[in-house]
């Protein structure tokens, strides 16, 4: 029986000190993301999350609450659980360090520690940063307005001195500094690798305090109580107490030991390179493979932390907008490794942008058109009728897909992979544009051309939408709905092997738009607290207001002055790029453009010489009314009229400017 490949991610464990910010689900979403893209590929996943219960900052918190620890983390437990299930997390196991089989297999490596001498007892005298839960020695403090204050979050750290356990960190110093400078794939990204040389081990590593007495709320010493272990010690060791290892019951450890990779939090990055391995080193393990210290989601120039209290949650969000959206822009905003900032506006303006138009509106045109042109039969591919260099270069990217997503996938870079995924979407919106479906509808001759063109479409959504699906599992589910596909066979990685899988004869579905194009300005009002009432009030005129049109819609005869939906058909519209744009000789009014309808080139007259300079207008795109018959101005053929804006100004005189659309849009795209 051939081995699957095991594949073993891990979150940090979070403190459930309060209730999970759009930060952790950032973390966590990408794990899950990540079981789910290994997984795919059929390996054997393993996702580990859970929660860090102890230490004094709890302690305080349930004193404040006015119920005990436990009390106050089984409340915040449960709520997570909640969170990670709304957002589709499918983690394998939560470990709460307050479980049994964590606290007993902890005191068993403390004890370890103990008899082997890598830990000893002794005065200590330092300062405690208790929202970090970290030690510091003087020299490590940094200076602010005169205070000393931890260097990690700039809060003041309080003097502490007792007798504590230390564990002997300085005798690995050279060891851990040899490991990372021969294992360049261990801290990643990689300047972190040198920040923890620098700033951490090349000034000396010193021994590290890990008991407190001062706190109760941690897990005992069993040779000596009064002592209670340290967070840190306590906390890392989930990675492994929660695969058994140190019990009868280790199967799980030793399938799955080493992680693959730790994500963490760039804050955490020395705990999980630094004290980590030393602790599994000393018990002769072996290393994770990898730790990657991702960013942090800002939100203003400050990093959203509970203990800061500038928090986004992601349940409104969700509510409002779905999980698929949210997961998405948590994955594509900002690079994985860098920093970026939280804004409603950037995640609105994504949401119309990446999924509204390009995704939603190609898996919607391949499928109208499939319904409209061949009765909702996926066509079949003719080779007759392949046009090699319009369909070459999309089919062949489209392939070469899967791989591309992979290179970055395995780097963590999400934001790479899913740009990548996107740019072959963006180029089967171009491929419509170019091939012009609806020209091709017009010509039975050239049906087959057409099947072929939409053949291309449909097996490309179908690519996309196995892709996509580790980021967002819930829109595949629905793109597959829409393009028929039923047979799980085809909405796997291994299907992906070759293009032109998708059978023809698949019977398409048009349904709901996946994402509903929303309006950025009226969103943000809600999103920043707009009065509740007034969004009801909103809601309900919004609806009767639908109800109406509906109504309108009904009646058939056309009033007076207006024209009905067929005159308006008539009308064809489009999105032109200004190439070049000049004034014509001897003409006060006329400004003679050049413009890109993506396909195909027009140049066309306009009279707005006395309101536009030229070159201001270079790049921008115009909204061009396409089939107006052809007339000749000065000698010129002007082939459409761009729409501009007109006013009458008090003195008698006009006002005019040139209607621009979205510069998203691509050339040609139809206006309507
Ligand atoms: O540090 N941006 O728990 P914690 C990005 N219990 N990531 C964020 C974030 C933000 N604004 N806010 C939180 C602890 N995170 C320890 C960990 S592990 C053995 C013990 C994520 O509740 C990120 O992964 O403070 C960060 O490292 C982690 O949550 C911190 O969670
Ligand atoms: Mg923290």
């Amino acid at each position: 029986m051939d081995q699957k490949k095991t594949y073993y991610i891990t979150t940090p464990i979070y403190y459930p000190s309060g209730n999970m910010t759009i930060g952790h689900t950032y973390t966590t979403v990408a794990a899950d993301t990540m079981t789910r893209f290994k997984k795919m590929q059929g390996y054997d996943t393993y996702f580990l999350t859970g929660t860090d219960e102890h230490g004094q900052k709890i302690e305080k918190k349930a004193a404040e609450a006015g119920v005990t620890p436990i009390q106050y983390v089984d409340k915040i437990v449960a709520e997570t659980k909640d969170l990670w299930k709304l957002m589709n997390i499918e983690y394998d196991d939560f470990i709460r360090t307050t479980e049994d089989r964590h606290m007993k297999i902890v005191q068993k490596i403390f004890r370890q520690f103990y008899d082997q001498g890598d830990i000893y007892k002794a005065e200590y005298e330092g300062m405690y940063c208790t929202p970090c839960e970290s030690f510091w020695t003087p020299t490590q403090l940094v200076d602010k307005d005169g205070q000393k204050v931890c260097p990690d979050c700039g809060r003041p750290c309080q003097p502490m001195k007792e007798e504590s356990y230390f564990f002997r960190m300085s005798k690995y110093q050279d060891w851990m500094i040899d490991y990372i400078e021969t294992h360049p794939e261990f801290i990643q990204p990689a300047k972190r690798a040198n920040e923890m040389i620098n700033n951490f081990l090349k000034p000396g590593l010193q021994d590290l305090c890990v008991s407190r007495t001062s706190v109760k709320w941690g897990i005992p010493v069993d040779f000596d109580p009064k002592h209670t272990v340290y967070v840190w010690i306590d906390a890392l060791s989930n990675y492994i107490t929660a695969l058994g290892y140190g019990t009868d019951h280790d199967e799980l450890f030793q399938k799955y030991w080493p992680a693959d990779v730790h994500l963490v939090g760039k804050e955490i990055v020395r705990f999980h390179t630094i004290y980590w391995p030393i602790m599994l080193h000393a018990l002769g393990l072996p290393l994770p493979k990898q730790v990657f210290g991702h960013g942090w989601l800002l939100f203003g120039a400050d990093r959203m932390s509970k203990s800061k209290g500038n928090v986004v949650y992601p349940e409104p969000i969700v509510a409002r907008y779905g999980v698929d959206a949210l997961r998405y822009y948590l994955m594509r905003e900002m690079p994985f490794g860098s920093d970026g900032n939280y804004t409603n506006e950037s995640f609105l303006t994504r949401m119309n942008a990446d999924l509204a138009n390009d995704l939603g509106n190609l898996v919607s045109r391949a499928v109208a058109m499939i319904e409209k042109y061949f009765d909702g039969k996926v066509p079949a591919w003719t080779d007759a009728a392949v046009d090699e260099a319009v369909d070459n270069p999309l089919r062949e990217h489209c392939a070469a897909l899967p791989a591309l997503a992979e290179e970055q996938m395995d780097k963590l870079q999400f934001s790479q992979a899913l740009a990548e995924i996107w740019k072959v979407i963006g180029e089967c919106n171009k491929y419509i544009d170019v091939t012009q479906p609806w020209v091709l509808g017009k010509d039975p001759e050239k049906k087959d051309r057409l099947g072929n063109v939409l053949y291309n479409l449909a097996e490309c959504v179908r690519f996309v939408a196995v892709l996509i699906g580790p980021v967002m599992p819930h829109t595949p589910i629905r793109i597959f709905e829409q393009l028929g596909v039923t047979d799980d066979a085809l909405k796997s990685w291994d299907s992906l092997a070759s293009f032109g899988k998708l059978p023809a004869g698949t019977q398409v579905k048009k349904g709901e738009a996946l994402f509903p194009r929303i309006d950025v300005k009226k969103e943000l009002e809600i999103l920043s607290g707009g009065d509740k009432k007034e969004e009801k009030a909103e809601a309900k005129q919004e609806k009767k207001e639908q109800k109406a049109e509906k109504k309108e819609k009904k009646k058939e005869e056309i009033p007076e002055g207006c024209i009905g939906f067929g005159d308006f058909e008539k009308v064809k519209m489009r999105v032109a790029r200004v190439l070049e744009c000049e004034r014509v000789e001897k003409s006060e009014k006329l400004l003679k453009f050049r413009l890109s309808l993506g396909n195909e080139e027009r140049t066309v007259l306009s009279g707005i010489a006395k309101f536009h300079n030229p070159e201001d207008l270079i790049g921008k795109k115009l909204v061009l009314l396409a089939n107006l018959a052809p007339r000749k101005i000065m000698g010129i053929e002007s082939q459409g009229m761009l729409l501009s804006a007109v006013a009458q100004n008090d003195d008698g005189t006009e006002t005019l400017r040139l209607l621009t659309a979205d510069p998203i849009m691509p050339d040609g795209a139809e206006i309507g």
